[in-house]
């Protein structure tokens, strides 16, 4: 089982399934990033001034994968109402998808309860980031946001000669949204949120979130990333959406990659006032990366009430399954309204990492304020039982 492996007979045999973390040094911290080459002692990726990432050196001998945990996926996707659409759409591979494109549009239009132009499609909500952090600060300036919290949007920003204004969580991981307000000076091109958080998979109170946003974005943009949002169960939160018909400047990115389970599929919409999105549009023309089998598969998605139920309700079950367990072994969690959570671990996180992904364990472990913690993504019980019983014998 745990035999080395070249690289092309590793990903044939499936240990891609451990994530390109493992294997593929060049994908390891985004297409932004020089990070590899930013590896420390200590195989770390520095990724904020709070967060250092650990990788497995190239030479690590890593068997099949039992529970791939390490990418927040729902393991329950594409729902079998997309597989069907992609099926009966690729005859239609051969022409452009514009027309189906626009059907796609209004129909998250009369979702959101805003007129078309205010939808923007794109190939995931990464490519969204991406865009936005790339046209909005291509002659500089300074994005405002937490720390931690998902780096796609900051290291594209980066990538242009943008600074990074992070500003640590509070106590329990919410924004510190005094602090970041405080942080805004006249060189701020943006303000970017994800709620719920990643890595941290906590809230930020939706009443606070929208009285911040409807005051901050009189000054600059606020970008919310929602991609975990129909995953909140029972959070003190909503969607800034609504924002948008008192037509305050933000923008919100929504993905068909976790609860709809089509993270490969690749579609994402953006939902921001008409101006902003021609303001992109611009520059970085967008729309004509998404496939036509992509458009179909996420109007049955967006169709299938029963399948996102469903995947909340499964992902419920799992996570409170493993924290129900975590408890049990005496580990504190940060509470989580996503598909993931996240706890402080007992070892350093490479001795973690390390032994966790010789039992076939797919995981991700963090330094975070140089204390190591382990984010485990909450896929099948059979999925979250290996973990366990995996986390159990490490002693
Ligand atoms: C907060 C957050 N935003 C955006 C993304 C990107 O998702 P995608 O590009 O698949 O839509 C992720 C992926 O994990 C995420 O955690």
């Amino acid at each position: 089982m745990h035999s080395r492996m070249d690289r092309r007979s590793a990903l044939k045999s499936g240990l891609l399934a451990l994530g390109a973390m493992s294997v593929a040094p060049h994908l390891r911290a985004g297409a932004f990033s020089d990070a590899p080459l930013m590896l420390d002692p200590e195989n770390r990726i520095f990724r904020s001034p709070m967060v250092r990432e650990h990788f497995l050196p190239e030479t690590f001998e890593a068997p099949q994968v039992i529970a791939r945990l390490n990418l927040n996926e729902n393991p329950y996707g594409p729902p079998e109402s997309a597989q069907k659409a992609v099926a009966e759409s690729v005859k239609y591979g051969n022409r452009y998808a514009g027309k189906e494109m626009s059907v796609l549009i209004d129909k998250i239009a009369k979702k959101e309860g805003l007129p078309a132009d205010h939808i923007m499609m794109a190939a995931g909500s990464t490519e969204i980031l991406e865009k936005v952090a790339l046209v909005l600060f291509m002659h500089g300036g300074n994005v405002v946001s937490a720390d931690p919290c998902f780096m796609s949007l900051i290291k594209a920003a980066e990538s242009v000669k943008a600074t990074w204004k992070a500003i640590p969580c509070k106590a329990d991981w919410s924004h510190d949204l005094n602090a970041m307000e405080a942080a805004i000076d006249d060189n701020t091109k943006l303000v970017y949120l994800c709620n719920p958080n990643n890595p941290t998979g906590s809230i930020t109170s939706g009443k606070d979130l929208l009285d911040f946003c409807s005051r901050v974005s009189e000054k600059v943009p606020v970008f919310i990333d929602e991609a975990y949002i129909e995953l909140a169960v029972g959070a003190n939160t909503q969607s800034m959406v609504s924002l948008l018909s008192q037509k305050k400047n933000v923008i919100i990115a929504r993905t068909f990659s976790k609860i709809m389970g089509m993270a490969g599929i690749r579609v994402g919409y953006m939902v921001a006032l008409p101006s902003f999105i021609q303001r992109i549009n611009s520059i970085a023309r967008t729309g004509s990366g998404i496939s036509y089998t992509s458009i179909f598969a996420a109007s049955a998605s967006l169709d299938d009430l029963a399948f996102q139920d469903k995947t909340r309700r499964l992902t419920q079950e799992g996570k409170s399954y493993l924290c129900k367990q975590l408890d049990q072994m005496g580990y504190q969690y940060i509470p989580s309204y996503t598909n993931f959570v996240i706890f402080p671990i007992s070892m350093p996180g490479k001795d973690f990492l390390a032994k966790m992904t010789a039992k076939g364990i797919a995981v991700r472990a963090f330094d975070i304020q140089n204390k190591p913690w382990c984010r485990v993504s909450i896929g099948t019980m059979d999925e979250m039982k290996a973990f366990v019983s995996a986390l159990g014998q490490l002693g």
